[in-house]
């Protein structure tokens, strides 16, 4: 018998553009593993600030990546990445996070390190018999997964991302980051070509999830 259809959901976009939340509903309806690679980055940066290694001394960087052994820890549909054993705490949305995060994120070691892992949750999806996976973040559809069944682009314009952010109760420097993230060498923030571009301004949450769901299901049927 054939095998049935994999499919790979690539969400890529700025600060509060709505991957997380939209992402995680496409994970319920269609049975994927949801990937919050942008937790990835965060749980890195809060390491290496514990450890005390800032992002300009490139040697002290290199080492502490080369010893760190990443794992995978699946709750629910979520994967959560363990770093020596360890998950992610709530200091990975801190203010000292969100400040720093990008800069760590400009790395190329930073980013070389994670890429074999990214892509590896492909397996871990399979491996879990889910029917695919949902992997938001800033180069998904670009870089980790190009040749992904479906691509999107979610922009919105920064004063409706600034009221998400404070409509949460929660800090953020998304212009920043924002600016940071675009103009980075390595995997700059950037809708690849071939993405289907979603402006989320004016649209709820429903309404982005259910564009996304409309082009989703000419691949895969809702659970
Ligand atoms: O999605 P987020 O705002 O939690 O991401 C935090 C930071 O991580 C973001 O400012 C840039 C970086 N990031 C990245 O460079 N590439 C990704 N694929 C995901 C996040």
């Amino acid at each position: 018998m054939a095998n049935p259809p994999f499919l790979i959901v690539a969400i890529d976009g700025g600060a509060a553009s709505g991957k997380s939340s939209s992402a995680r509903l496409l994970a319920d309806r269609f049975d994927l593993l949801h990937v919050d690679t942008g937790s990835f980055y965060r749980h890195i940066t809060a390491e290496l600030l514990r450890r005390g290694v800032p992002s300009s001394d490139l040697k002290a960087l290199q080492a502490a990546l080369a010893a760190m052994q990443f794992s995978t820890q699946i709750e629910g549909r979520s994967a959560r990445m363990l770093i020596d054993g360890q998950p992610a705490g709530d200091e990975i949305r801190s203010e000292e996070v969100n400040g720093h995060v990008s800069h760590y994120a400009a790395i190329p070691e930073v980013r070389q390190k994670l890429l074999g892992y990214q892509r590896g949750l492909a397996d871990v999806a399979r491996q879990h018999r889910l029917r695919g996976l949902v992997m938001e973040g800033r180069d998904i559809g670009s870089v980790i997964f190009p040749d992904a069944g479906c691509r999107f682009f979610l922009h919105a314009d920064p004063l409706e991302r600034a009221k998400r952010r404070a409509a949460e109760g929660r800090q953020d420097s998304i212009a920043e980051r924002d600016r940071l993230d675009t103009s980075r060498k390595t995997s700059p923030l950037k809708c690849p070509s071939g993405a289907i571009d979603i402006d989320s301004t004016h649209l709820t949450l429903a309404q982005v999830v259910e564009q996304m769901s409309a082009i989703i299901a000419t691949k895969l049927a809702p659970a």
